[in-house]
């Protein structure tokens, strides 16, 4: 099966998470495109939707199903998203579409974390696709200069060769070269640089459960 072809299959698959009556937590990326035209499906069954992202929302609402604010919304029950990498603690790398502080917040708002990718995402260690950190623009040079001093090589994200801005207004820094065998501190470290607004390291916001596309079909992995 293609890659495209896994993300479908884990996109349709990730519907049994979806409890009617409920608003669904709703992440950003290739993967999760598949899952909100899943949903449209659904979409006479459901309350709606927190999103993550400016670009989720307009699919969302494309596909007629409401997108509530995070702020109107005390808890979900479960937030849905996909990864770059993801290990066998159900530690993640996100951020390859720029979307990891909004993506944060809905997690932490969310009771249960359902990823779902495809085979090619899943790692023994995180830290081989470039880590991405959404940094306030003023401190950007600082932080590199941090990344470098743990080994690591970042770059400034482009854009139509003008730095990232995010939906937030602020700058994605893309770091290679570091093997993160802690996700936990790790995270808890870079988060408290200042200037960092969030690191790509998705680990006190890990996923409980994960959807892994294989061409075997899809394989639920249980981190609780
Ligand atoms: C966006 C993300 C995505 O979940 C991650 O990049 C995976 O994307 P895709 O499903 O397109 O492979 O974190 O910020």
């Amino acid at each position: 099966m293609t890659q495209d072809e896994l993300k479908t299959l884990v996109g349709q698959a990730v519907l049994q998470y979806v409890t009617p009556g409920e608003i669904v937590g709703v992440g950003t990326g290739s993967t999760v495109n598949k899952f909100i035209e899943a949903l449209a499906t659904m979409k006479g069954q459901i309350i709606g939707a927190v999103s993550s992202s400016e670009a989720s929302t307009a699919r969302l609402k494309a596909a007629g199903i409401a997108v509530f604010d995070c702020n109107e919304v005390e808890e979900l029950s479960v937030y849905i998203d996909g990864a770059d990498e993801i290990d066998a603690h159900g530690y993640m790398i996100k951020g390859g579409g720029a979307a990891l502080t909004r993506e944060k917040i809905v997690a932490a708002q969310s009771r249960r974390f359902v990823c779902i990718a495809d085979a090619s995402k899943r790692v023994r260690t995180l830290g081989a696709f470039p880590l991405p950190v959404e940094v306030i623009p003023m401190a950007a040079h600082r932080i590199m200069r941090q990344f470098v001093a743990l080994g690591g090589t970042p770059t400034l994200r482009l854009q139509d060769g003008k730095p990232l801005v995010t939906d937030n207004g602020q700058h994605i820094l893309d770091v290679v070269g570091l093997q993160i065998t802690d996700p936990l501190g790790f995270e808890s470290m870079v988060n408290q640089w200042p200037g960092v607004v969030t690191v790509g390291v998705f680990a006190h916001q890990r996923a409980q459960v994960c959807l892994l596309g294989t061409d075997e079909g899809v394989k639920t992995l249980h981190f609780e």
